[in-house]
C-alpha cells in the first residue's frame, strides 16, 4: 500500500483496495479518466494519484474547478485568450491547457462547463488542438485529461445539459470513488488515523484523546453524507472542542456538512412542548433507522445504538404502538 499512503489515500477495506488497484491500473494508460463519486469521497486525491503514478509524473498537474468560475471565464482560463478578446484582456494569456502541456489537466465539476466550452473541449480531446478565445490560430498541446463530477452525467445527457459525445470520450476509463458508508471498517480506521494525527500534532499543547467505544460504534453506523471530508471535520471538531480526554460525541449530534434536514427549529408553542416533540421525533426516526439497519433485530439495534437491550426495546415498543397502522403495512422493514 505504499503508493496509497504516498497519496494519503487511507483505507484497507476490500472495497477500497479495489479502488486502489483500479487507480494503479488506470495510471498506466495515457487516456482520459472520469472520476465519479459523491462529495468528499476523494476524487481529487484519486486524480493526483493517477497523475503521479503515471508516465507524466514529471510534468505539471494543473487543477481547475469549472464550477467555481463564470461560463466565460472558464473558456479563457482553459484555452487562454488573445489580447483584446474581451474588455479586460489587455494581454494575451496562454491558458491552462497550454500550462498543462506534457502533464495532466484536472477538470473538477466538469458538469458545470457551458455548452460552448464542452464543444471546444471535445475538439481538443479528439485531435489535441484548440484555439485561444478571440484567436484564429490552431494550437496544440499534449495533455492528459482527468475529469471529475459528483453529478449524474448520464442524467444530464438525457436532459441535454451535457454532450453525449463528450461524455463518451471522458468515460473511456471510469473510476468510481465509493461513498464512505459502503466502505465498512474504513470509517473507524480513518477516524482513528485522523485522531492519531491530531494527537501527534498537538502533543505539546493538549492531552491525548481517544474515542469512547460507543462513539466508535456510532461512527461505524452513521451514513456520512459528506463522506471522508465530513468524517475528518467531525474528528477535528471533537478533538479541539471536547474537554474530556475521551470523546463521547455522536456524529448524529452534528448537523451534517452537506445535508440540511436538521432544519432550524420553528418557534411554535412553549419551549418545553417543542423540545418534547423534537425529542420524540428524533427518537422515532432513530429507532426506525436503527431497526432497519439491524434488519429488525432488537438486540443488534440496541448494540449499534450503544444502549442496553431492555431500554432500547422499550423505545421500540413505544414507537411501534404509535406507528401501528404503518408498521402493519411495512411489516418487513420495521418488525423484528
Ligand atoms: N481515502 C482517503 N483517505 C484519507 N483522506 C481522504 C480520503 N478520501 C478523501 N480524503 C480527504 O477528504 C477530503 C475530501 O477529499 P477530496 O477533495 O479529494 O474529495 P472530492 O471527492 O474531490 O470532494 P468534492 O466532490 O466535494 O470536491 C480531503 O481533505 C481529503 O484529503
Ligand atoms: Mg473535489
Amino acid at each position: 500500500m505504499d503508493d496509497a499512503l504516498r497519496f494519503n489515500l487511507l483505507g484497507s477495506s476490500p472495497q477500497f483496495a479495489h479502488v486502489l488497484a483500479q487507480i494503479r491500473r488506470v495510471a498506466r494508460f495515457d487516456i482520459t479518466v472520469l472520476v465519479s463519486g459523491e462529495t468528499g469521497t476523494g476524487k481529487e486525491l484519486a486524480a493526483h494519484a493517477v497523475h503521479y503514478l503515471g508516465d507524466r509524473a514529471g510534468g505539471p498537474f494543473i487543477p481547475i474547478n469549472c464550477g467555481a468560475l463564470s461560463e466565460s471565464l472558464v473558456e479563457s482560463e482553459l484555452f487562454g485568450h488573445e489580447r483584446g478578446a474581451f474588455t479586460d484582456a489587455r494581454q494575451a494569456a496562454p491558458g491552462l491547457i497550454s500550462e498543462a502541456d506534457g502533464g495532466t489537466l484536472f477538470l473538477d465539476e466538469i458538469d458545470a462547463l457551458s455548452s460552448k466550452a464542452q464543444a471546444s473541449l471535445l475538439r481538443f480531446l479528439q485531435d489535441g488542438t484548440y484555439r485561444r478565445v478571440g484567436g484564429t490560430q490552431m494550437r496544440q498541446a499534449d495533455v492528459r485529461l482527468i475529469a471529475a463530477s459528483n453529478a449524474d452525467l448520464d442524467a444530464l445527457v438525457e436532459s441535454r445539459r451535457f454532450r453525449r459525445d463528450l461524455l463518451y470520450r471522458l468515460k473511456v476509463l471510469p473510476l468510481h470513488m465509493p461513498p464512505l458508508r459502503e466502505r465498512g471498517e474504513d470509517v473507524v480506521e480513518l477516524a482513528q488515523t485522523f485522531l492519531d494525527r491530531l494527537n501527534q500534532r498537538y502533543i505539546d499543547d493538549m492531552p491525548g484523546k481517544r474515542f469512547h467505544p460507543r462513539t466508535i460504534a456510532a461512527l461505524a453506523h452513521h451514513d456520512w453524507p459528506g463522506n471522508v471530508r465530513e468524517l475528518e471535520h467531525f474528528v477535528q471538531r471533537e478533538f479541539l472542542m471536547c474537554e474530556d480526554r475521551v470523546i463521547h460525541a455522536m456524529p448524529d449530534h452534528h448537523a451534517s456538512d452537506s445535508r440540511s434536514h436538521a432544519a432550524e427549529p420553528r418557534f411554535n408553542g412553549a419551549f418545553r412542548e417543542a423540545k418534547a416533540r423534537a425529542i420524540a421525533e428524533f427518537e422515532r426516526r432513530y429507532v426506525a433507522s436503527a431497526m432497519k439497519r439491524a434488519h429488525g433485530n432488537i438486540s443488534e439495534a440496541a448494540r449499534m445504538a450503544g444502549q442496553d437491550r431492555s431500554a432500547f426495546s422499550k423505545l421500540v415498543r413505544k414507537y411501534r404502538e404509535k406507528a401501528e397502522p404503518a408498521v402493519r403495512r411495512e411489516k418487513h422493514s420495521v418488525d423484528p
